[in-house]
Formats: structure tokens, sequence, C-alpha cells
């Protein structure tokens, strides 16, 4: 499968991408709405970055126009989706100092469209999410770990709620009863979505609280992208050596759904 282009999604706290060069502003228009993000280029490779929050953090997680932002994507021939996601940690020695891949998810959204597939054309596809986020990426997030010496955690279920308000403390128990170790609100349609459009995703997750009941602080908004911001660094050389990690080929199965794609 051809290499494409790649982007990176930024979440909470993270609405620019210092290292990326040539940078310029750029609407693009799909069937779901128009979507802004910004274009440029690193060591060689055309690289995208969008604010899933708007560059002003102005939407909130359960009105981000998900679609959207794929087809956007789609339609700038990425081939592969870096994000970031300011999560709440349900483990106490998954610590809000720590950085995740994660591999796995629990979709507790009640209320978005999550299927580029809606049955209107009379196409039905149920797409495969035995590995939901992409095995290749994974690994290039693992490797940028190394090379900067900050150890990654391999592994993590993200629990994806509605929002935006936060969870309750019987919530959070019955999502750690469940297998959850991360809560979050915007994992799932995003990663759903690129896998219908055939492109690569992995999310890094930073832990900026302990989940609600665990610790008995009250969680706020500034909270969160405090502990954003205080990595921010590291997190912007993680994204860059992920970037330079990605291999050329696409020896993973993420683009197989890609056949369904109508542009
Ligand atoms: N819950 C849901 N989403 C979040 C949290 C949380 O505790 N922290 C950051 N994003």
């Amino acid at each position: 499968m051809e290499p494409g282009n790649i982007a990176v999604i930024g979440g909470s706290g993270v609405y620019d991408q210092s290292f990326v060069e040539k940078i310029s502003e750029l609407e693009v228009d799909t069937a779901y709405g128009k979507v802004l993000m910004h274009g440029g280029e690193y060591r060689g490779r055309r690289v995208f970055f969008l604010a899933r929050h708007g560059g002003k953090h102005s939407v909130p997680p359960h009105m981000v126009n998900y679609r959207a932002n794929i087809a956007a994507l789609k339609k700038m021939s990425v081939s592969a989706v870096i994000s970031t996601a300011a999560v709440g940690t349900m483990r106490k020695d998954i610590s809000t100092d720590s950085m995740v891949v994660i591999d796995q998810f629990i979709d507790f959204t009640k209320n978005r469209p999550s299927t580029f597939y809606d049955g209107k054309d009379g196409t039905v596809v149920h797409v495969d999410m035995s590995e939901p986020y992409c095995p290749l990426l994974r690994k290039a997030f693992l490797r940028a770990g190394k090379k900067i010496s900050r150890e990654l955690i391999d592994g993590g279920c993200y629990v994806c709620t509605e929002g935006p308000r936060l969870e309750t403390p019987a919530e959070i128990e019955m999502f750690k009863k469940w297998g959850g170790d991360l809560v979050g609100m915007t994992s799932v349609p995003e990663v759903v979505l690129a896998r219908e459009a055939g492109i690569c995703y992995a999310t890094i997750a930073l832990p900026t609280n302990y989940a609600a009941g665990i610790s008995g602080i009250p969680i706020t908004h500034e909270d969160v992208l405090k502990a954003v911001d205080k990595n921010k660094e590291d997190l912007d050389l993680l994204i860059a050596g992920c970037i330079e990690e990605i291999p050329l080929e696409r020896n993973c199965r993420c683009g197989v759904m890609g056949r369904y794609w109508k542009d």
C-alpha cells in the first residue's frame, strides 16, 4: 500500500506543532462541513495538524465534527494519524506523570455520528476493531519514547464517555470492573472513522488527573490543560520522533477498509 501524508490531531492543551516547517493554514471542504487545519513539512514528508477542539479550544468533545475532520484528512491523502488525548487515570499504578500508548477502547458514548456508512447509499460496512489502534504506529510511538528516554506505557484500555460532564465515582468503579484503565471523551469515534477511511491511527494518552472518586480532588478543565502543558516539550519531541519512525511501507491491515471509500 502506498505511503501517504501524515497528520497530527492535537487534543486538549495541544494547539500547534512547532517542529513542522513551511506551515500554512488551509480550509478543506468535505461532505460533513469545512475543516481548518495547518499543512507543512517535516523531514521531507507532508504533515498536517488539526486541533480537535479548535485553535482556541472552543469545541466540546461531544460537538467535535469527527467525520469532517477524518474526511478532510483523507482528502489531503493522509494515511497515518497520530493523536494526543488528555485522560483521567483509573489506576493508581498509572500516574499523572506517565504517557500511555493505548491499545483498546470501550465505547460509552451515546449521541454522536460514529460512522461514514449510515446505509444511505446502500453500502453496509462492519469495520473490524480487533486491533483498533494501528500496531505499526503504536510501535513508532514506543521507539520514539526510547529515543528521547521517556518511558511510555505499552497498552491501556481507554473508556470513551459522552461528556461534556465528568464521570461519577460510581461510573468510574463500573469502568474499572469492565477492564478500563483510562477515561476520556474523544477517542471514539475518531479511531473508528480513521479505520473506516483506511487510515492508520494511534494515540498517545496523557493522564492529567485521577478519575472521579480516586483521589477525592475535584477535576477542573484548567488543571487538565496545565497538566498537558507540563508535558508539552516531551510531547512535541515524542510526536516528531514518532513521525520519523513511521515506516514508509504500510505493513498493517488498517488500509483494507479504504476500498469502500467514496470521495
Ligand atoms: N474524565 C474524562 N475525560 C478526561 C478526564 C477525566 O477524568 N481527564 C481528562 N479528560
